[in-house]
């Protein structure tokens, strides 16, 4: 499967997001955001209109790290500021697959999270209704973690049991993890610190995809 890179900008200058996104969507295959609502982890991040103002021709990936993403509005908010795809967590606290209809009745592509604790059997029976599996290599809520190597051994049971499915993983990712990740069976990664905290950003995209192929 062909590799993706996806720059979370939770980590670019969020005073010149517009200009931070410019900068990588020539590398870039996705445009990552991470959204968090100070209740499912405790940190807040975006405000929809502040996405729906960025204009990129990269997809917008949106990770819904909160507890009520249809009672709480965020999926309709994201599919009013422009996602192309929408990931909600199995912890959330909202009726999975009711999300996933409003999801798809927007034209949105939809996608499931887990944390490092929780087991891939949660999310098995979501499998078939899915566009994307987002696993997390980190516990939510911070740029900046320790990747997990242990969530691994999920990639491997996830890439068996589908094969063509995208599967991303988000944290820790850098040119000493990608690897790992890519061989696991992975094959969309998210990367914020290891993008953004570099100057020179395609250069650390450069780096990030030949580290896979080293
Ligand atoms: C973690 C977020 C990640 C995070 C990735 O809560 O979902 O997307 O920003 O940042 P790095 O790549 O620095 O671990
Ligand atoms: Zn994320």
């Amino acid at each position: 499967m062909r590799i993706k890179i996806a720059p979370s900008i939770l980590s670019a200058d969020k005073s010149k997001l517009q200009e931070e996104v410019k900068e990588i969507e020539p590398y870039a295959d996705l445009l990552h955001v991470d959204i968090m609502d100070g209740k499912f982890v405790p940190p807040t991040t975006f405000k929809a209109e502040e996405i729906k103002q960025v204009t990129s021709k990269l997809a917008k990936d949106v990770h819904l790290m909160v507890d009520y993403p249809i009672k709480d509005n965020y999926i309709e908010d994201y599919a009013d500021a422009g996602a192309g795809i929408i990931t909600i967590h199995e912890e959330c606290k909202d009726n999975i697959e009711e999300a996933f209809r409003l999801i798809k009745s927007k034209g949105i592509k939809t996608a499931i999270s887990i944390n490092p604790p929780s087991k891939l059997d949660n999310i098995k029976p979501y499998l078939d209704q899915v566009d994307m599996v987002l696993i997390m290599s980190v516990n939510p809520g911070y740029a900046g973690q320790k990747f997990i190597p242990d969530v691994l051994e999920k990639v491997k049971e996830l890439r068996k049991l589908k094969p063509n499915l995208d599967i991303e993983i988000d944290g820790g990712i850098s040119k000493d993890t990608i690897k790992q990740a890519a061989e696991a069976g992975a094959n969309i990664f998210v990367a914020g610190s290891a993008i953004f905290n570099q100057k020179d950003r395609k250069k650390a995209i450069q780096e990030l995809k030949q580290a896979v192929n080293s």
